[in-house]
C-alpha cells in the first residue's frame, strides 16, 4: 500500500468516526431547538458561537490549521442553524438589527449569517436592480442578489480602488439609462467599499437619487464605509474628492461572506475596528487584547457597528463629533499617499495611530497591532510624509484637527500644526526631517 491509500484510509476512518459524531450533535441541535421554540428565543447567538468558537479552536494543537478549523466550525455552526430554522419552521429569524436613526434617513443594518441568501426576503427586489459588484468578489454573492430581483442589470467592475472612478461611475449611470431604470427602481452593492462608495454615489445623483442597498462583503465595509452615507469617486488621483452624503435604506452585513476574504483583508479591516474600540470602547478593546479576534468577528462588526452609528446619529455630515473616526487617519492618510498598493488603507491606519496615543495606551496598541499581523514599524521618508500633511485636504492655517488617545477607550481633538504631528512620528518611527 503506498502512501496515498494509507492516507486515504486515515481519512475514511476520520469521516466515519465524524459521521456517528455529526449524528449525535444534530440530535442535541434537535433539543436546543426545540428549547429555543418553546421561549421564543432566537436561533443565532452570536456570543454563544464566539465564545465556542474561542474554546473550541484552543484544542487544536498545531497553529498552521488553527485558523482551518475556525472555518470548518463556522460551517458546522451554520449547517446547525439552517437545522434549527427547518425544526422551528415559519419565517426565519428577522435578523438581529442595528438600527441607525436619522429621521427620514433612518436603516437597518441585518448582521446575521447566511443573510445575503435572504436579500429577496429582506429588500424590496421586486423592481429594476443594479447590481454592482467587482471581480475580486466571489460571484455567488452578486448573483444570490440577481437571483431575488425582478429585473436585475449586474455590472461587475476590475476589483480595486481604481473602480472608483468617473469611468466607472458612467458605465453605471449608463447600464441604468441603458434598462430604462426610473426613480423608482434601485442599486445594491455587493463588496468591499470601493463598490459601496461608488455604486452609493450613483444612487444618489441617478435622477437626484434613488434608492441604495449596501451588502458589504470585507471587514472594512462591514464594519466602517457601509454605514454613515459617504459615497464617493475619486478625481485625478485625489481619493473621494467628489461625493454625496447618501443614506442606504438597508444593509445587510452577511459575517459568513467573510469567509472567502483573504487573512491580509481580514486585518486590514480589522485596523478600523481596534481603531474604534481605542477611542470609544475599552472593553472591545480587551477583546482585541485577550482573545482570538478571528473567533470573535461577528461580535467585533455589531460592537464596531454601534460606535459607528452613535457617532453618525450624532453627527451625520461629519461637522464635529464625526471627526473621532479620523483617529490615525491624518498620519495614515499621509502615508498612504506615498505608499499606496503597497500598504493597504487599514495598515497605514494601523501606522498612523501609534504616534498619536500616549506611552501606554501605545504599547497596548502595538501588541494588537502585531497579533494581527498589522504593521507597528515604519521607515519612509519623513520629508514626504510631511509634504503630505501640508497638502492634507483638512489641513488648515493653524494646523489640522488632529484625534489624540491617551487612554484606550477615550479620545479628544486638538488643533495641531504639522511640526508637532511630525516630532511624534519621528519619536515613533525615527528618522530626521
Ligand atoms: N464611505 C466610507 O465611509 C468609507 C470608509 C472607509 C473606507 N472607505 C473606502 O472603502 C474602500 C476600501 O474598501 P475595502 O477595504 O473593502 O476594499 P475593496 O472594496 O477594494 O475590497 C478589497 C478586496 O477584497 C475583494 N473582496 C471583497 N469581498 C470579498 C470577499 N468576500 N471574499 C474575497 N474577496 C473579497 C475585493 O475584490 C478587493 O480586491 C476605499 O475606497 C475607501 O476610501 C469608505
Amino acid at each position: 500500500m503506498n502512501d496515498l491509500d494509507l492516507a486515504r484510509r486515515v481519512i475514511s476512518a476520520c469521516d466515519a468516526d465524524i459521521a456517528a459524531l455529526f449524528e449525535k450533535r444534530m440530535e442535541a441541535v434537535r433539543r436546543v431547538a426545540a428549547y429555543k421554540k418553546e421561549r421564543g428565543l432566537p436561533v443565532y447567538d452570536p456570543a454563544r458561537e464566539g465564545e465556542l468558537l474561542q474554546k473550541n479552536s484552543a484544542l487544536v494543537e498545531d497553529p498552521e490549521l488553527r485558523a482551518y478549523y475556525i472555518t470548518f466550525q463556522r460551517n458546522t455552526m451554520a449547517v446547525s442553524r439552517a437545522y434549527q430554522n427547518d425544526l422551528i419552521g415559519g419565517a426565519a429569524d428577522p435578523g438581529s438589527s442595528i438600527r441607525v436613526s436619522l429621521g427620514e434617513r433612518s436603516y437597518d443594518i441585518l448582521t446575521d449569517p447566511d443573510i445575503l441568501n435572504r436579500a429577496g426576503e429582506l429588500l424590496d427586489l421586486d423592481r429594476r436592480v443594479l447590481i454592482v459588484t467587482d471581480s475580486g468578489v466571489p460571484s455567488g454573492y452578486a448573483e444570490a442578489v440577481a437571483r431575488a430581483s425582478r429585473r436585475p442589470v449586474l455590472v461587475t467592475l476590475p476589483e480595486g480602488e481604481g473602480s472608483k472612478s468617473f469611468d466607472c461611475y458612467v458605465r453605471l449611470l449608463d447600464a441604468m439609462l441603458d434598462a430604462g431604470f426610473t426613480r423608482h427602481d434601485c442599486v445594491a452593492a455587493v463588496g468591499g467599499g470601493v463598490c459601496g462608495d461608488l455604486a452609493g454615489f450613483a444612487a444618489a445623483t441617478y435622477m437626484r437619487g434613488i434608492d441604495f442597498y449596501n451588502i458589504p462583503t470585507t471587514v472594512l465595509s462591514q464594519v466602517d464605509s457601509s454605514i454613515g452615507g459617504k459615497t464617493a469617486v475619486d478625481f485625478h488621483g485625489y481619493k473621494n474628492t467628489v461625493g454625496a452624503f447618501w443614506q442606504p435604506k438597508r444593509v445587510l452585513a452577511d459575517p459568513e461572506a467573510l469567509s472567502t476574504l483573504p487573512p491580509r483583508q481580514i486585518a486590514n479591516g480589522l485596523a478600523e475596528a481596534v481603531k474604534m474600540a481605542a477611542t470609544s470602547d475599552a472593553e472591545l478593546f480587551r477583546l482585541f487584547e485577550e482573545d482570538d479576534p478571528l473567533t470573535r468577528l461577528p461580535e467585533i462588526i455589531r460592537r464596531s457597528l454601534c460606535i459607528k452609528k452613535a457617532v453618525v446619529e450624532a453627527d451625520e455630515r461629519e461637522s464635529g463629533l464625526r471627526r473621532i473616526l479620523n483617529f490615525g487617519h491624518t498620519l495614515g492618510h499621509a502615508i498612504e499617499s506615498t505608499e499606496a498598493p503597497n500598504l493597504l488603507h487599514g495598515e497605514c491606519v494601523a501606522l498612523g495611530m501609534l504616534p498619536m496615543m500616549d506611552e501606554e495606551a501605545r504599547g497596548r496598541m502595538r501588541a494588537v497591532l502585531e497579533k494581527l499581523g498589522l504593521p507597528t514599524t515604519y521607515e519612509g521618508d519623513p520629508a514626504r510624509i510631511a509634504e503630505a500633511l501640508t497638502h492634507d485636504k483638512k489641513s488648515a492655517a493653524d494646523g489640522i484637527d488632529a484625534v489624540y488617545v491617551d487612554r484606550i477607550g477615550s479620545c479628544r481633538v486638538e488643533k495641531t500644526p504639522v511640526s508637532v504631528l511630525m516630532e511624534r512620528y519621528r519619536a515613533v518611527f525615527g528618522g530626521t526631517r
